[in-house]
């Protein structure tokens, strides 16, 4: 039996996990949970998870340190919408057993850098990535020992472990930037639902934020009627879920 277990914010991640298992027989996928222990003693066990702030997700190092992966062959696939900083070399330096890492381009769900792409040009992009894709599949099939650690020169990698520091001490802060639109809140408490973290509170009709935010920016972007802000930038934005994965497919069971 072989194991994916994957963090995803709005999909990408997802998606890239069902792929990996379509092509691995025998292959669950699991959603990781913060704090939460597995047995974890299969053929191959994998995992998938978004790049944050050019660094490891707090939820992935949470993972890795209180489970220990016993495979025969293990492989972490990040995936990013510009570059994954110190990511792969964080994920190395905390779980030296793997035998396979790299990354993959999809696309942006961090609307305040960026405005996300339409669903169309989503479309289009993956496409376009497909065979980086199937080659990161046939690497995994074949059990191709490679560690793409990304490794740039000592001065960038300080930027981004600047970057890194700064967004995680951060977090607890994220609570002071959500707003949601009263007049077009329905009360569907979908945002609560798939909040990962569980840290979204329905309150007299309308979502409350806590202070466990790890930003994986879910509930923006499942929000139905597109009423809720993370900051005045992201107002406008366009909402981002990955087209071949289903909100459904976001609420934690
Ligand atoms: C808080 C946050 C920080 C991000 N930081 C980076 C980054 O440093 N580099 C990058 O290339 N993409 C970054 N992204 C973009 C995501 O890594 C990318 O869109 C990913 O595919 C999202 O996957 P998911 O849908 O599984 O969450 C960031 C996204 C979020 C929400
Ligand atoms: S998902 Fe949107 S509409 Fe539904 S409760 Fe949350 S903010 Fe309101
Ligand atoms: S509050 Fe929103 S952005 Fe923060 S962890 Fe929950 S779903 Fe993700």
């Amino acid at each position: 039996m072989n194991a994916i277990f994957y963090f995803t914010g709005t999909g990408n991640s997802l998606y890239i996990a069902k792929k990996i298992s379509e092509k691995l027989k025998n292959c669950e996928l699991i959603e990781i949970k913060y704090n939460q222990e597995y047995k974890i003693n299969h053929d191959i066990v994998g995992i998938v998870f978004p790049v944050h702030a050019y660094g490891l997700q707090p939820i992935i190092k949470n993972f890795l340190k209180l489970n220990e992966i016993k495979a025969n062959y293990k492989f972490a696939i990040a995936n990013c919408a510009g570059g994954p900083g110190n990511t792969l070399l964080d994920l190395y330096n905390l779980n030296k057993t793997f035998n396979y890492i790299d990354y993959i381009l999809m696309p942006e769900n961090y609307s305040i850098l960026k405005n996300p792409i339409s669903k169309e040009q989503a479309i289009k992009f993956m496409e376009n990535k497909k065979e980086n894709l199937k080659k990161i599949i046939t690497n995994i099939q074949n059990r191709k020992n490679y560690l793409n650690l990304n490794k740039k020169f000592i001065i960038s990698r300080l930027f981004f472990k600047i970057i890194n520091k700064s967004f995680i001490r951060g977090l607890k802060h994220s609570v002071k930037f959500f707003k949601v639109d009263k007049t077009k809140c329905t009360g569907c408490s979908i945002c609560s639902k798939s909040c990962p973290m569980n840290n979204i509170e329905m309150v007299n009709n309308l979502p409350l934020w806590n202070k466990n935010c790890i930003q994986c920016f879910r509930c923006i972007n499942i929000c139905p009627e597109h009423t809720i802000s993370f900051t005045p930038i992201t107002k406008n934005r366009n909402q981002y879920i990955n087209p071949h994965i289903s909100p459904k497919e976001l609420i934690p069971k």
